[in-house]
């Protein structure tokens, strides 16, 4: 799995620049200060895979936030984000993360990642606090 994400990341600065470009047709989702968002991402397949959140930072970088190795296990959160703001969960169907007490500094392009077959899939979803 380590390896699977170390891969992600790789792939994942490497294909953000085309995720950047398409950035216009980026789902939305707005948020108060103060106040909870859920980011959702449907599964593209039936599959119950692993699946990963991703955040990108000043336009170039990646950063994970957490990883489910599958529905039934237990999200696994990046050391910077254990303050229990966020909560990661499926329904093998639907992907999300629920973030509480959003500030305008959680504004930003989030990835959601599904690891299928051995390709990754992604999603970006725009956060607007
Ligand atoms: C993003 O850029 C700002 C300003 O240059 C910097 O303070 C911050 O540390 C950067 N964030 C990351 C995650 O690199
Ligand atoms: C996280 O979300 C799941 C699914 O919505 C819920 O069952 C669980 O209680 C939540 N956990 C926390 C700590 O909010
Ligand atoms: C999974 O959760 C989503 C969003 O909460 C819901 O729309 C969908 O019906 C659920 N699917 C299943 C199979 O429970």
């Amino acid at each position: 799995m380590k390896q699977s994400l170390i891969t992600a990341l790789i792939l994942c600065s490497i294909s953000w620049i085309s995720v950047s470009s398409s950035e216009s047709h980026t789902e939305t989702v707005e948020g108060r200060p103060g106040g909870e968002v859920t980011l959702t991402c449907s599964n593209p397949s039936i599959r119950d895979t692993p699946t990963f959140w991703l955040r990108v930072f000043n336009r170039t970088k990646a950063s994970w936030i957490s990883t489910m190795t599958g529905s039934t296990g237990k999200p696994l959160y990046s050391n910077g984000i254990q303050n229990g703001r966020f909560n990661m969960s499926t329904n093998i169907s639907t992907l999300s993360l629920q973030i509480k007490h959003v500030d305008v500094s959680d504004s930003g392009l989030y990835l959601c990642g599904f690891y299928i077959e051995g390709r990754y899939d992604f999603s970006a979803i725009h956060l607007n606090v």
